[in-house]
């Protein structure tokens, strides 16, 4: 049987691997400071639209972005280099889902590829009047998929707390 988990049971259930995106652009001197390294708010500008269509792909409705975890930089990006940046929705709540985004730098020429940062943001869904509505649930296939989803759980639990402290 399914390991069937979050979401809306009455909505078709689905795999991580459905709504995976994969986005790459080349990085150009208008992406960049006079030194040539890639602005830190571009980089999560794109976080934030591959995380998106992931996050759409899966629920089949417009999203917005409630939060992104605070982001850290491994490495400089440069002028030339190809960002590429893979999503994958992690965990769904009722109206919420996470989203994973991996950021890899590759120099075109040499192919020498640097992990530049991960970053998980939420997303919810919103029905055609603007409003929260549910997602269908994820279908966990494997024992990665199990790991990212329970690690996803606990983010989104703290989060959840601070918000309630923050009194919000
Ligand atoms: C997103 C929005 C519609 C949610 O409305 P809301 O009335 O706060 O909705 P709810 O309180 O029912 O929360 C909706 C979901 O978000 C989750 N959520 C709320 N605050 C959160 C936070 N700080 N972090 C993570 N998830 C959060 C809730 O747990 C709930 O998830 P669930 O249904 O899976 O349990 C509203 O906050 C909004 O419009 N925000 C602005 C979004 C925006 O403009 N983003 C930037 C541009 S895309």
């Amino acid at each position: 049987m399914d390991d069937m988990r979050g979401g809306d049971p009455r909505l078709a259930a689905k795999r991580a691997s459905e709504s995976q995106v994969e986005l790459s652009q080349q990085m150009m001197p208008s992406d960049a400071n006079p030194l040539g390294n890639v602005h830190g708010g571009h980089i999560m500008k794109l976080i934030d639209e591959a995380g998106g269509i992931a996050a759409m792909r899966h629920a089949r409705r417009p999203v917005v972005t409630i939060t992104m975890d605070s982001v850290s930089f491994l490495s400089p990006v440069r002028v030339g280099q190809l960002l590429t940046l893979c999503g994958s929705v992690n965990w769904v709540g009722k109206t919420s889902l996470e989203v994973g985004v991996r950021v890899e730098a590759e120099n075109p020429i040499t192919g020498e590829i640097t992990h530049t940062n991960s970053a998980y943001a939420v997303y919810v869904a919103l029905d055609d009047l603007g409003k929260p509505c549910s997602v269908p649930p994820m279908i966990l296939e494997t024992d990665e998929d199990r790991r990212r989803w329970e690690e996803a759980q606990a983010r989104q639990r703290i989060r959840l707390q601070r918000t309630k402290r923050k009194g919000n």
